[in-house]
């Protein structure tokens, strides 16, 4: 059986690199548990590893957390949209503000770790690979234009920064 990040969050384990708490409520939604943490950005979509929303990062690569079972959650770490940047700092929270990528915004944290994880094996990704990697997971606003424009700021932003 696999239960999504918000049960994982139950668990004591490593996040952004500090022990959470542990939780006696009862299990919820991802929101629920956000709430308790203020760890809201990640989403709880489909559910079944198809959409992307509640996607984090592990070791720098990108996963869908509704696919990891509690079990197996225990002593690994996981970094969310929050632990990206204390204050929204990272070239990719700063490009997706720069090109005005999000509508609704519900899709948007799971872009962002997903773009991560693409920008941290390809520092110069082309068009048809942030096509192929981000068509992977949904928008239901369409907002795939924007975020190209994003990844391709960010990328050159982090080559830039790089000694
Ligand atoms: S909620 Fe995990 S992929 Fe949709
Ligand atoms: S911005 Fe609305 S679903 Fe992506």
């Amino acid at each position: 059986m696999r239960f999504g990040i918000e049960r994982v969050f139950r668990r004591i384990i490593p996040l952004h690199g500090e022990r959470c708490p542990s939780f006696d409520r009862r299990p919820g939604a991802v929101g629920d548990n956000g709430d308790t943490l203020s760890l809201t950005g990640t989403k709880f979509g489909c559910g079944v590893g198809v959409c992307g929303a509640c996607t984090v990062l592990e070791n720098g690569k990108a996963i869908r957390s509704c696919q990891i079972a509690a079990r197996d959650a225990n002593g690994r770490s996981f970094t969310t949209i929050e632990g990206l940047s204390p204050d929204a700092s990272h070239p990719c929270q700063r490009a997706w503000l720069a090109e005005d990528v999000a509508q609704c915004g519900f899709c948007q944290p799971g872009m962002i770790m997903t773009a991560c994880g693409l920008l941290r094996e390809h520092s110069e990704p082309t068009d048809e690979m942030i096509d192929t990697v981000m068509s992977d997971s949904v928008c239901r606003c369409g907002t795939y234009p924007r975020m190209r424009k994003a990844i391709k700021r960010a990328a050159a932003e982090m080559r830039a920064k790089k000694p």
